[in-house]
């Protein structure tokens, strides 16, 4: 028997005690071309609290009573598949349990580079993508600009910043406590942070993009966005990654703030929304870029890790109350 992490109970707000259980499952074999893989890592991802609501979204719900999945490692401990050999190391969107019976279309078979296997699920997986194809494609940094990134000590935003650096941009990142703070401009290269807890934002952005800004790579949303649109330069260009800071509101509760219309048209900026998944015709070059400077240690990556199957709630509402610093795994076991 193994555990399995279910959707017990759609969540208002912050999930809480009633939102998972844990249940015991058979772990079941494989047949004729499948595998059976050991879980070694999951990931916990700020897009996983909008499939556990019933609202419309890009992305099915998550079912009732059902294994939550996401972003897992793994490793190959039966296989029926001649070309995917035991041993072999393994990512996919895989449901969240102990061990998984696999098609080998599930799977990806990894290529590290030299990187550790766990980078698959941040700087080498979807995060890394999600920060090359929003900078890439549509914030376009180029010499000289200042790039400002909330969220940016965070798995995709700690990447963005440093990519933009790699572009000859100022990065300033928008964090919320001192360490990350630090983080950013003592081993990430940012020119400059910001504690949105502690700052004064409007003096402390002036203070750091005293030429404005021209890229506003967004993670956030809610009242650290408000504070950049003043300072929006003639044609910035604003991806929008996420809006993190919306994501738990409650039943009936609305994101409301300055409205963003007139900055636009003043400043003929372009805001868009993206999906990393938008681009997976260009997957193969973004991994070969972003491998190359992470072998190069151009770009550098933190994780935090938790340890144990029964930790994956916590790991999932800390990245609400910002307590990893970049990209938030939980081990489920060592590779054999
Ligand atoms: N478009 C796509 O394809 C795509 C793909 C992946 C991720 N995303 C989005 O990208 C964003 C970042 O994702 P990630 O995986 O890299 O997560 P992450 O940044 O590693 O973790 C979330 C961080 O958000 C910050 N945060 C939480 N609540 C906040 C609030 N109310 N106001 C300001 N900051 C808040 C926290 O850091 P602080 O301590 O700094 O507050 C926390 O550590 C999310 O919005 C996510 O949905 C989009």
């Amino acid at each position: 028997m193994q555990k399995q992490l279910q959707l017990q109970e759609r969540p208002n707000g912050l999930p809480d005690e009633h939102t998972f259980s844990t249940k015991e499952i058979e772990i079941g074999s494989p047949n004729d071309n499948e595998l059976l893989v050991k879980t070694l890592y999951l990931s916990v991802d700020p897009y996983m609290r909008g499939r556990m609501s019933d609202a419309k979204s890009y992305i099915a719900p998550f079912e009732l009573n059902q294994a939550i999945s996401g972003g897992s490692i793994a490793e190959v401990i039966e296989s029926n598949v001649s070309s995917i050999p035991k041993g072999t190391i393994v990512s996919g969107l895989l449901p969240f349990q102990e061990y998984v019976v696999v098609k080998p279309d599930q799977v990806r078979t990894l290529e590290m580079h030299g990187a550790p296997i766990s980078a698959a699920l941040g700087a080498l997986g979807m995060p890394g993508l999600t920060a090359y194809f929003g900078l890439d494609d549509i914030g376009k940094p180029k010499e000289g600009e200042t790039v400002v990134i909330s969220g940016a000590a965070g798995a995709v935003g700690s990447i963005a910043g440093q990519l933009a650096r790699l572009k000859g941009a100022r990065a300033v990142g928008i964090v919320g406590s001192q360490e990350k703070v630090d983080f950013l401009v003592n081993e990430l290269g940012f020119s400059a942070a910001i504690n949105y807890k502690e700052d004064n934002m409007e003096e402390a952005l002036k203070q750091a993009c005293p030429d404005g800004i021209d890229v506003y790579f967004e993670n956030v949303g809610g009242e650290v966005s408000d504070h950049i649109w003043p300072l929006l330069n003639p044609l910035a260009r604003i991806p929008v990654c996420g809006a993190i800071s919306a994501y738990n509101l409650k039943k009936g509760e609305k994101d409301s703030g300055p409205r963003v219309q007139t900055y636009l048209v003043k400043t003929r900026a372009r805001m868009q929304g993206f999906l990393y998944g938008d681009y997976a015709d260009q997957y193969e070059k973004a991994y070969s870029e972003l491998s190359e400077y992470v072998k190069n240690k151009e770009i550098v990556f933190k994780e935090t890790i938790l340890d144990g199957f029964d930790r994956i709630p916590e790991a999932f509402n800390g990245l609400f109350t910002g307590k990893n610093i970049g990209k938030q795994l939980v081990k489920i076991s060592d590779p054999s």
